[in-house]
């Protein structure tokens, strides 16, 4: 076993090992600007009422925008969308929005377009947990494209391997 003198490093390795999906969470701040960030900490919470959760980092540029928002939408990244994956990841990146096409949806959120999927939600919770807020929304509208989802692995990202059993 690996020697446990700092759990916070050994925890980060663990969860970086964990292979998940990715997502963008996109809304509109104030002045109707799109906002939006990569996350991989998106889960399914519940069918019935349809509910999912994320968590945004308290440091987190945008978190004062998600904190006031009553609605967010999680953009479920296709194989093919490395770029969108880091653009919105980036700390440096100013004008996330403009390096991919999205349109603004029917409930005035902003949609990444050619993604896997995507979940419109309306905040129902908001959940003061350590250094993040784990965010709580319904389901108010949802989509899927003919794509296969992004996998996260170890700092990397691509498609689903074609050998999966
Ligand atoms: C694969 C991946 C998953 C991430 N997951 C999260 C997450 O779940 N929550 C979070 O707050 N940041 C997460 N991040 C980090 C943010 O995307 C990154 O800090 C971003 O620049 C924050 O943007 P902002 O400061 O403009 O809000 C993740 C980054 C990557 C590459």
């Amino acid at each position: 076993m690996t020697v446990k003198s700092d759990p916070q490093q050994l925890f980060k390795e663990i969860m970086g090992s964990y292979p998940t999906g990715v997502t963008v969470l996109t809304t509109l701040d104030e002045h109707n600007k799109p906002v939006g960030l990569t996350v991989n900490s998106f889960a399914s919470v519940s069918i019935d009422p349809l509910m999912v959760l994320w968590c945004i980092d308290k440091k987190a540029g945008s978190c004062e925008v998600f904190k006031k928002a009553d609605k967010f939408s999680v953009n479920i990244l296709a194989g093919n969308q490395q770029e969108v994956c880091w653009t919105f990841a980036s700390k440096s990146e100013q004008d996330r929005f403009s390096k991919q096409p999205w349109v603004l949806s029917e409930n005035n959120l902003p949609l990444i377009k050619d993604v896997f999927a995507s979940l419109e939600c309306r905040k129902v919770q908001q959940i003061d947990a350590g250094d993040h807020y784990i965010l709580v929304g319904e389901v108010i509208d949802l989509d899927k494209n003919d794509q296969e989802p992004m996998l996260y692995f170890r700092r990397k990202v691509g498609s689903v391997p074609q050998d999966w059993e």
